[in-house]
């Protein structure tokens, strides 16, 4: 477990959820729309009619397509004001999600096996406890259902790694330290593609860094069994529209994919 706690993430994910739903939602996010959630739905079994939880959901614009696709969603947040944004869209437009303030890594308040599937896109590396949020996942499964989850690769995305660069400025390769340098801290940053006339402060987003060993290992201490990683690489079609992309083609992988299943 790490230093800084459920609390702090709270805190600091409140503060950042109103720009943070003004950003996702206005499409500067090309990251998620563009590379990660494609991914992440390419490598997801079919949701269709399946009670699933969103583990770590933000505003939920990945659970409301979660639900697109045909889930009964419920989608849980230490964040109340990124939950509140979610409930503001589902009141908008109705697509029959339940939404919760609540911890994923700890016993969240559902019934155990109560749902078929766990999923989660982009949150477990945000918050302090990978191996209770695997044994959560584990006990509000069914016998059978499965969990599948995207994270920041740990291996290529290390509190030491940075870009090397040729005269040109073009990025030829990653440099990468410190990755076994557990210890949690604040990344200060902005989507890149903010419009000129916004008035944006940086997000604050507390970091939980661990070694590749540390997800594989939370999933099976659990008792869950990996049937599938993955490491994505954005599609040339992205990377031009995209340049920026091409990085995470030619010399890296930013994403890491795993599924695993409870068994029968
Ligand atoms: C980068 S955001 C991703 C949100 C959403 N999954 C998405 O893809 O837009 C990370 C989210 O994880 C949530 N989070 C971090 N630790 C959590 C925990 N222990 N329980 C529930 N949510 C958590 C944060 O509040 C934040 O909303």
């Amino acid at each position: 477990m790490a230093d800084r706690t459920d609390l702090d993430v709270a805190e600091r994910w409140n503060q950042n959820a109103d720009q943070w739903t003004r950003d996702v939602r206005g499409g500067i996010d090309v990251y998620r729309d563009l590379f990660t959630f494609p991914a992440f739905q390419d490598f997801l079994p079919s949701l269709d009619q399946l009670d699933v939880i969103d583990f770590g959901c933000g505003e939920g614009s990945n659970t409301r397509r979660f639900a697109q696709i045909g889930a009964r969603m419920t989608g849980i947040d230490l964040s109340e004001r990124l939950i509140e944004h979610a409930r503001d869209a589902e009141i908008v437009d109705p697509v029959g999600i339940d939404y919760r303030v609540t911890s994923y890594s700890e016993p969240s308040g559902f019934s155990d096996a109560s749902f078929d599937a766990v999923v989660s896109t982009m949150a477990l590396m945000d918050g302090p406890d990978i191996n209770g949020a695997m044994r959560e996942a584990y006990r509000l499964l069914r016998p059978g259902g499965f969990v599948v989850f995207s994270v920041l690769h740990p291996c290529f995305i290390t509190p030491g790694s940075r870009w090397d660069k040729d005269a040109g400025g073009r990025k030829t390769g990653l440099y990468v330290s410190r990755y076994f340098d557990v210890s949690s801290f604040t990344e200060r940053w902005i989507f890149s593609d903010q419009p000129d006339d916004m008035d944006v402060q940086l997000f604050a987003v507390p970091r939980f860094p661990r070694t590749i060993s540390d997800y594989l290992n939370a999933v099976a201490d659990a008792g869950l069994r990996v049937t599938q990683v993955e490491e994505p690489r954005p599609t040339p079609e992205a990377c031009k529209t995209v340049p920026r992309f091409s990085r995470w083609r030619d010399h890296a992988a930013f994403l890491l994919l795993i599924k695993a299943e409870k068994h029968e």
